[in-house]
């Protein structure tokens, strides 16, 4: 096997861009071309300032900045990169479906199989085809039927190489990852990817497998993780009842090796572009076997993520009073978790329309998120009118603003500087009495309650 020397990814967003860049940075003899058909986005990848590349990643700005223009580039031109390159990286979006069968729980396939199509018309040599995209367990098979039934004739290897980055971390994820996973049929084929990869994550760390194994492994760990944070979340109300402090629990249960520390923070829910649709789609998996007790066990994890956003914004209504109709909430955060740009699915989109159902005023702040991201948000839901939803919601872009004579606070996102801010100060400013709805327990409970706020915390 050639060792690799062209590299193309089609899909230059979340996943797409950091990895390429990575990649590019740490195999400096590799060409990586990332493409997409949005000029928009591929002109923001290769915008001179560095703030604004389309995806907000802490240490993304430097890795761009060291490969671009050396052996990492942007740009529309698909075909030309899928005619050059030996190996291509399939990074579109795979969102849930919106129509037809398996409507809200399976993926669409649609921008996957226009890419395969794609590839097949234009390439003229033989390559290598990585799927990156989370997608539906024996996606391989209909991407290698596509691939070889409308080729030219010549050889297409197919690999799966799932993304397990987080956001927000995603570049210190891809220096260094737990595993690197691999799955393929070709020895040859897979050799080519592992060397891509070796040149620096340690050798012990890429794991090769079968394709429908390499798959389901994505599929698996993100219900795993979204399981452990709807488990914690599930005790959160148990807590809140019975006097029992969720943290504390999350503390006593995480010491014990055996079931680990991390993702058991409770909060106001999970959200991001994969917990959600990897679960529907391991759901509707299992339903099409007809596995009901398997599709209904991991249902329950959705189940329970929804009834804990709706339980949030129920408790901020019945707190204040059973009305919130004209009452000033500000919402500190919109993103799905901190240091992130990304909205997709998060909580405070949900809280957010059930408190507007109820004609409530709320005013947004997020560090990184534009006001023009929160009202497309909104709108997609399709619950009320574009005009109804910018007269009920207001997105400042200074949090003091956005907290000057609120009747309430709500914490959607953990951003670190919300900790930092002014609260004696804010207390002055806002209504009284002075609620705090912390959805992310992040605040200083004793210092709040010592400057008069009304503090509840998601567990406690
Ligand atoms: C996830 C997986 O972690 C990653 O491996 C996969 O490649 C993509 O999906 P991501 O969606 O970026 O990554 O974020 P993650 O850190 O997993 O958080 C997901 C959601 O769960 C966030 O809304 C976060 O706030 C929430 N969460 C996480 C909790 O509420 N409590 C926790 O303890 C952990
Ligand atoms: P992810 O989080 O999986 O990276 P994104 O939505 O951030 O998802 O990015 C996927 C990108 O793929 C988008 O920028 C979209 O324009 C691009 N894309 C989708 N289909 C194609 C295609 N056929 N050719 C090129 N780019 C595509």
């Amino acid at each position: 096997m050639k060792p690799i020397k062209k590299i193309t990814c089609i899909g230059a967003g979340y996943v797409g861009g950091p990895t390429m860049a990575v990649i590019a940075q740490k195999n400096p003899n590799i060409q990586v071309t990332v493409v997409d058909l949005n000029r928009a986005r591929i002109a923001a990848w290769n915008d001179h300032d560095l703030n604004n590349l389309p995806v907000y990643e802490p240490g993304l700005d430097a890795v761009v900045n060291e490969a671009r223009g050396r052996n990492l580039f942007f740009s529309t031109e698909v075909e030309k990169a899928i005619d050059e390159a030996d190996m291509i990286f399939i990074s579109v979006n795979t969102p849930t479906k919106t129509y037809g069968k398996g409507k809200g729980q399976a993926a669409d396939l649609k921008f996957i199989e226009l890419c395969a199509r794609q590839i097949a018309a234009v390439a003229k040599e033989d390559k290598i085809v990585v799927e990156k995209s989370t997608l539906p367990v024996r996606t391989a098979e209909a991407l290698k039927s596509i691939l070889d039934n409308t080729g030219n004739g010549v050889n297409f290897q197919i690999l799966s190489n799932p993304e397990f980055l987080a956001e927000g971390t995603a570049v210190t994820d891809l220096h260094n990852p737990d595993r690197v996973l691999i799955g393929g049929e070709d020895e040859q084929a897979i050799e080519a990817l592992v060397q891509v990869y070796e040149a620096w994550v340690p050798r012990e760390r890429i794991l090769t497998t079968n394709l429908w194994s390499s798959e389901l492994s994505k599929l698996v760990a993100n219900a795993f993780l979204a399981q452990r944070v709807s488990s914690i979340n599930a005790i959160s109300e148990l807590c809140e009842v019975t006097g029992a402090n969720v943290d504390e629990v999350a503390r006593a249960i995480g010491q014990d090796s055996r079931i680990g520390p991390k993702f058991l923070k409770a909060s106001v829910g999970f959200g991001g572009s994969c917990f959600q649709k990897d679960i529907l789609n391991l759901v509707y998996i299992a339903r099409t076997y007809n596995l009901h007790a398997v599709a209904d066990y991991w249902e329950q994890v959705i189940i329970m993520n929804d009834h804990q956003k709706t339980r949030f914004a129920e408790k901020i209504i019945q707190t204040m009073y059973n009305t919130v109709n004209g009452k000033h909430i500000a919402f500190l955060g919109w993103a799905f978790k901190k240091d992130t740009n990304d909205t997709r699915e998060s909580a405070a989109i949900y809280v957010a329309d059930h408190l507007l159902d109820e004609e409530a005023h709320v005013v947004v702040y997020d560090p990184k998120v534009s006001a023009e991201q929160i009202y497309k948000d909104l709108d997609y839901l399709g619950t009320r009118s574009p005009e109804d939803n910018r007269r009920l919601i207001k997105v400042v872009d200074n949090p003091y603003e956005a907290l000057d004579a609120a009747h309430a606070v709500a914490v959607l996102t953990e951003w670190d500087e919300f900790k930092g801010y002014d609260w004696a100060k804010i207390k002055e400013g806002m209504k009284r009495p002075s609620f705090v709805f912390d959805g992310r327990k992040l605040l200083d409970r004793k210092e709040l309650n010592r400057l008069g706020f009304a503090y509840y915390a998601i567990g406690e």
